[in-house]
């Protein structure tokens, strides 16, 4: 039986993401932000954080995909490439989870070649005792050390992704 065990509140994400959404409305003042959403997981938490950043930007967003038969050299394919001109913007990349952070370092390789002036990242939740691959989050909403979590973008075999709260899923 499956089973989905609440763990964080639509109250409690609204209120994360609008802290989050202002301390890079700060951050970013007389910068040239672009936002990069990594779809899919990312598109519900990159549409409220779009709408808590007070200060002029740009969205853009990339498909990923990585397979789990390389996922250990951190191979990834663009299924989406990013349309907006990066070179010499300051960008970052808005992701859902960073886990064993082998998705972000592929990514962060990836941007780096479009010579862009900064490059950050926001997370939604940041798994960060499970890396396996160092790499630097600079804004995120929540930490967690354990569990498989579903709801607000996240998915399970692309399920629960509607749901509004997140919740530990319990197979
Ligand atoms: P990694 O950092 O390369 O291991 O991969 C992170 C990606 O794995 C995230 O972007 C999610 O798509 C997925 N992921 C990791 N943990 C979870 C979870 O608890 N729920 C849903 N997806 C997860
Ligand atoms: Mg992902």
């Amino acid at each position: 039986m499956t089973t989905l065990v609440p763990m964080i509140s639509q109250e409690e994400i609204k209120q994360k993401v609008k802290k989050t959404g202002q301390q890079i409305s700060l951050d970013y003042e007389n910068k040239e932000l672009i936002l990069i959403g990594i779809l899919k997981g990312s598109f519900i938490f990159l549409a409220d954080l779009t709408r808590m950043i007070t200060i002029d930007h740009k969205v853009d967003l990339v498909g990923v995909s990585s397979y789990s038969g390389t996922r250990t050299t951190g191979i990834i394919k663009f299924t989406k490439e990013p349309d907006l001109e990066l070179k010499g913007k300051d960008i970052l990349i808005v992701e859902d989870i960073v886990d064993t952070g082998r998705t972000l370092s592929a990514l962060l390789n990836f941007f780096k070649t479009y010579k862009p002036r900064s490059m950050k990242v926001c997370t939604l939740i940041d798994k960060s005792e499970r890396r396996d691959v160092p790499v630097e989050v600079d804004y995120a909403c929540f930490h967690l050390n354990e569990g498989f979590i579903v709801g607000y973008g996240l998915d399970y075999d692309q399920k629960y992704r509607h749901l509004p709260a997140i919740f530990d899923l319990k197979l």
